[in-house]
């Protein structure tokens, strides 16, 4: 589902953002990112959903070679994506139903077709009841598990999330991951990066540990190292 064939990405003034990193991910698993801030995670995560681009390497996602994407094309591979990231944030003058609908309205899609599949992905976070209310009429889990259905209204094969549970207490922290758990066992892949020393010991899934943009650890049934 997801390859990384030596891949390196610099920023500017010579920061190392990853180091020849080779990855594979297969599809329907479930794989934690972990590492010190400033390790690389997040570009990582960016240069999957094709944010950022590898000055070096190869990048294939679903069997699609990503590595010198196109600008335009960009959009049809993130509609095939679920992502999320921390900075992510609801638009605060539509309702639930709305936020979640504009996804789909952008892609073109049916009013009939767009009410279904709203509805749909609301149950599957536990929000149909809550659908007419504003962003700021819910809690901040609540709101986040918006963010996770808007993300998958184009039932994505691949899910990257960057720290999705960064803002929230354990118990909220606790109900993301279950819905993460909970897509994954409908077939999705998942990149998880988190912080979270907790939830990736109780997940007991594959953990890949960075360090100064190297891979320093993958485990398949791992714990959080650093
Ligand atoms: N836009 C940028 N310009 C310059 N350097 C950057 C940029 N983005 C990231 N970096 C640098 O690249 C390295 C890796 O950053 P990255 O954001 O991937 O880390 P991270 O593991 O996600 O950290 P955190 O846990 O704090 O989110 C860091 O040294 C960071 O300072
Ligand atoms: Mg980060």
């Amino acid at each position: 589902m997801v390859t990384l064939e030596h891949v390196s990405k610099h920023y500017q003034r010579k920061n190392v953002g990853l180091e020849d990193v080779s990855l594979q991910i297969l599809p329907g698993e479930f794989v934690s990112i972990v590492g010190q801030s400033g390790s690389g995670k997040t570009t990582l995560a960016k240069l999957i959903i094709a944010e950022e681009r590898p000055e070096r390497g190869r990048i294939v996602i679903g069997g699609w070679d990503i590595t010198r994407i196109k600008y335009g094309e960009i959009p049809t591979l993130r509609r095939q994506i679920g992502v999320v990231f921390q900075d992510f944030k609801l638009l605060p003058r539509k309702t639930i139903f709305e936020n979640v609908a504009f996804a789909l309205e952008v892609a073109g899609e049916s009013n009939a077709r767009i009410s279904s599949v709203v509805a749909q992905v609301l149950k599957i976070v536990g929000l149909e009841k809550k659908m007419d209310r504003y962003p700021d009429q819910i809690s901040g889990g609540e709101q986040q598990r918006v963010v996770i259905a808007r993300a998958l209204v184009h039932r994505p094969k691949l899910f990257v999330a960057d720290e999705p549970t960064g803002n929230l207490d354990s118990i909220n922290a606790q109900e993301i991951i279950s819905l993460l758990q909970k897509i994954n066992e409908f077939g999705t892949t998942v990149v998880l990066v988190t912080h979270n020393r907790e939830i990736v010991n109780m997940l007991k899934k594959r953990v890949v540990t960075l360090d100064h943009g190297h891979i320093i650890a993958d485990q398949k049934a791992g714990k959080y190292l650093l």
